[in-house]
């Protein structure tokens, strides 16, 4: 995954927990679009905020392997009736290949795409690393994943591993529901998951339920969550770790409401060519949900995301009432 796009109705708001409290740095901004990064982020930008009147996914965008492998998915993407045709690109990218998720889901693929390229006084000694850490908030070091919600899971899974080679790597189902698909993780490198998808009981089609940024460290978990206690962003689970996938979560909601995950690990990785696909049975579902048995609020984390139905707005609304920045102090 190279970079996401949020649409966020609190623009402000959304760029002050980005770049004051996590640390991320502005790479450009044009119209009502702003770009950012995190320190180790390879390319221009990892996210782009742009303002809109409900919060959602603007856009993911996939990086192919080669320019021909970015071909070859565009014509299993308009074969499979979702290819939206080719666009211009963006700052930091060029031209990509538009299309939908089964879902509805907006998304596209790229190869020609701008690296990262720090100016002298952003270099850091550590040659690995794009750029230097920053100085304040609590930096994650890359875009790690996206969480979607979908209608129908098994749709939306096929279609990624047919057409773009995605596999699944674990699966959850309702046993006692004829083995319906209501979750399923998704890499297409040794991550446990570069996507995830999971079943919207909304019934709604193509919302983001979240997207993950990377610390790889559990007690920035902890310190975070701190941190958005301390200055008025909403928690709404962890930290704990996910039994499924392994990964180290902290949700929290970002002002424009749209849930963002702090990943404290790097979940279980995957090494083998023959994995089998790992399926977990809704039944004993506790473990796989939260190891350390922190809840995940069943008013919100099953059936809220972004954006929201009707009867959720109410619940954004009580979002931007609170005081997000107490005396404007930045962490
Ligand atoms: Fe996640």
């Amino acid at each position: 995954m190279a970079h996401a796009e949020l649409h966020t109705p609190d623009l402000e708001g959304s760029l002050w927990f980005f770049t004051r409290l996590l640390g991320m740095r502005e790479t450009a901004r044009h119209q009502d679009s702003i770009y950012l990064r995190c320190y180790e982020d390879p390319y221009h930008h990892s996210l782009k905020l742009t303002a809109h009147d409900r919060p959602g996914l603007g856009n993911i965008g996939w990086r192919t392997t080669s320019p021909d492998a970015l071909q070859r998915r565009a014509t299993a993407l308009d074969q499979a009736g979702l290819g939206t045709g080719w666009t211009t690109g963006d700052i930091g990218v060029g031209r990509t290949f538009g299309f939908t998720s089964p879902d509805g889901h907006p998304m596209e693929l790229v190869w020609d795409i701008e690296k990262y390229t720090a100016p002298p006084a952003l270099q850091s000694r550590i040659l690995t690393r794009r750029s230097k850490r920053p100085l304040h908030g609590l930096p994650p070091r890359r875009l790690d994943h996206v969480n979607l919600m979908a209608s129908d899971v098994t749709t939306q899974k096929e279609l990624f591993e047919h057409t773009l080679g995605f596999q699944t790597r674990e699966r959850v189902i309702d046993a006692a529901d004829g083995g319906t698909e209501i979750g399923a993780w998704l890499s297409v490198n040794n991550l446990g998951h570069e996507m995830a998808v999971m079943r919207d009981q909304t019934g709604t089609r193509g919302r983001l339920h979240h997207l993950a940024f990377w610390y790889g460290v559990p007690q920035h978990n902890t310190d975070a969550a701190e941190l958005c206690r301390e200055y008025g962003i909403q928690i709404e689970a962890g930290p704990d770790v996910h039994g499924i996938t392994q990964g180290a979560f902290l949700y929290v909601f970002e002002p424009g409401g749209n849930r963002i995950e702090l990943f404290g690990n790097s979940g279980i990785l995957q090494f083998e060519p023959d994995h089998d696909t790992v399926t977990w049975d809704l039944a004993d579902f506790d473990t796989g949900l939260a190891i350390g048995g922190a809840t995940l609020p069943a008013e919100t984390y099953f059936v809220y995301g972004t954006p929201g139905t009707d009867g959720q707005d109410k619940l954004l609304d009580g979002w931007k009432d609170r005081d997000l920045v107490p005396g404007g102090e930045a962490p």
